[in-house]
C-alpha cells in the first residue's frame, strides 16, 4: 500500500505532467526558429505584407482573420489555406464568400520557397503576416514564437462548429473562446474581439443587428440605406466597416463605438449590453494601452493554439495544396 507521502509525490508528478501538457506544444515554438535557417524570412513577410496593406488597407484586415480562422479549427496549420473543393474549411458558412487575402500569403510563399526551400511553414507565414498587418495599420507589434508546421487535411465540419458566428450571445462568445480546447480568458475573447476596429462585414452578417433595441438609432438609420430590412442576394454582400469611425486604423475605437451601441455585428454590442464584460469594454475605451496591451497577449495565446511542431505535419511546397 502506498504511504501518504508516496501519495503527495505521485499526485504532483500528475500535476507538474499536466500543467506542462497543457502548455506543451507551445513550448516547442520559439522566436528564433528561423534565425539559422532562412534568415531573411521574418523581412520578406514584413514587405510583402506593407506592400499589399499599402495598395489596399483592408487587406491587412483580411489577413489577421486569415489566421483567427486558422486557429480556431484544429490549430494553427494551415489548414484553412487549403483549397480542397471536398469537405475543406473555405467551404464552411463562416468562410466561404468571406475570406479573402490568399493571394498575398500565396506570394510571400513562393519568395520564401525561392529563398529557403520547404522551410518556412505556412502556418509561420500567417501568423507572421497577421501581427504584421496590425503593425502596418498602426496596431502594436509582439514577437511571434515560430516553428508551426502545416497540416495535410482541412475540416469544414469543425469550421462550421469551432468559429463563432455574429448571431452569438455574450455566454456562447465566453465559451467559444475558453472551452478546452481553446482556454482563452474572458478578456482574452473581448480583447481578440477589437480586431473589429479594422475591417469589414457583409450586409448578410449585420441586417438582423439593425433591427435590435440595442444600437444607436441614427447608426442603424444610416446603415440601412445600403443594408435594407428585407432580405434579398442584391444587398446580401454590401459591405460597411467595423469600425464606423476609423474604419482603416487598428486603434480602440471599437470599444469607444459599442459604448455608444454602434456596434456592427450582434456579437460586437454584445460586449457592451449590460453584462459582465461592460467593465473590460469601458477600461480598453479609455485606455488604448490597456488594449494594445491585452490584444498581443491574447494574439500570442491565440497563435499557440494546438501547434503541430517536430515532426508532425509537413512543410507545404504551396500552402494552398498537400505536397504530392
Ligand atoms: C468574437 C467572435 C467573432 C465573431 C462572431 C466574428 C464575426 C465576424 C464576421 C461576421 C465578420 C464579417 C465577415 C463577412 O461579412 O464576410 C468578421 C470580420 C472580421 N473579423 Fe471577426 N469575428 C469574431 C472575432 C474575431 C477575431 C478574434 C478576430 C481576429 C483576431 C477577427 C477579425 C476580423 C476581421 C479583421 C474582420 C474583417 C475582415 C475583412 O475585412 O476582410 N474577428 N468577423
Ligand atoms: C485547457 O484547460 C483544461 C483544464 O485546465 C485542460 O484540461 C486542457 O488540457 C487545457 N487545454 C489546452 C489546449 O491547454
Ligand atoms: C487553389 O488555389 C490555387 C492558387 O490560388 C489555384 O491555382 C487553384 O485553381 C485553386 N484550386 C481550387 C480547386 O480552387
Ligand atoms: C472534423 O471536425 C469535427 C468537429 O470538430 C470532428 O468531430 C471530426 O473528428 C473532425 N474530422 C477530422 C478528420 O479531423
Ligand atoms: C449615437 O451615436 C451618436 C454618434 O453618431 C452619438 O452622438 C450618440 O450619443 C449615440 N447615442 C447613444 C444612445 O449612444
Ligand atoms: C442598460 O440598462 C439601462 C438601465 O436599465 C438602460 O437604460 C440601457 O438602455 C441598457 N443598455 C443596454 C445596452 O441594454
Amino acid at each position: 500500500m502506498a504511504s501518504a507521502s508516496n501519495n503527495f509525490l505521485i499526485s504532483l508528478v500528475v500535476v507538474v505532467a499536466a500543467a506542462a501538457l497543457a502548455s506543451g506544444a507551445s513550448a516547442q515554438l520559439s522566436s528564433t526558429f528561423y534565425d539559422t535557417s532562412c534568415p531573411n524570412a521574418l523581412s520578406t513577410i514584413r514587405t510583402a505584407v506593407n506592400a499589399a496593406v499599402a495598395q489596399e488597407a483592408r487587406m491587412g484586415a483580411s489577413l489577421l482573420r486569415l489566421h483567427f480562422h486558422d486557429c480556431f479549427v484544429q490549430g494553427c496549420d494551415a489548414s484553412v489555406l487549403l483549397n480542397d473543393t471536398n469537405g475543406g474549411e473555405q467551404n464552411a458558412i463562416p468562410n466561404a464568400g468571406s475570406l479573402r487575402g490568399f493571394g498575398v500569403i500565396d506570394n510571400i510563399k513562393a519568395q520564401l520557397e525561392a529563398l529557403c526551400p520547404q522551410t518556412v511553414s505556412c502556418a509561420d507565414i500567417l501568423t507572421v503576416a497577421a501581427r504584421d498587418s496590425v503593425v502596418a495599420l498602426g496596431g502594436p507589434s509582439w514577437t511571434v514564437p515560430l516553428g508551426r508546421r502545416d497540416s495535410t487535411n482541412s475540416n469544414a465540419t469543425g469550421a462550421n462548429s469551432d468559429l463563432p458566428p455574429p448571431s452569438f450571445n455574450l455566454d456562447q462568445l465566453i465559451n467559444s473562446f475558453g472551452n478546452n480546447n481553446k482556454n482563452l480568458t474572458v478578456t482574452d475573447m473581448v480583447a481578440l474581439s477589437g480586431a473589429h476596429t479594422i475591417g469589414q462585414a457583409r450586409c448578410t452578417t449585420f441586417r438582423d443587428h439593425l433591427g435590435e433595441a440595442n444600437i444607436n438609432s441614427t447608426f442603424a438609420a444610416s446603415l440601412r440605406t445600403s443594408c435594407p430590412a428585407a432580405q434579398s442576394t442584391s444587398t446580401d454582400n454590401n459591405l460597411a466597416p467595423l469600425d464606423v469611425t476609423t474604419p482603416n486604423t487598428f486603434d480602440n475605437a471599437y470599444y469607444s463605438n459599442l459604448l455608444s451601441q454602434r456596434g456592427l455585428l450582434h456579437s460586437d454590442q454584445e460586449l457592451f449590453n449590460n453584462g459582465s464584460t461592460d467593465s473590460i469594454v469601458r477600461n480598453f475605451a479609455s485606455n488604448a494601452a490597456a488594449f494594445t496591451s491585452a490584444f498581443a497577449t491574447a494574439m500570442v495565446k491565440m497563435g499557440n493554439l494546438q501547434p503541430l511542431t517536430g515532426t508532425q505535419g509537413q512543410i507545404r511546397r504551396n500552402c494552398w495544396r498537400v505536397n504530392s
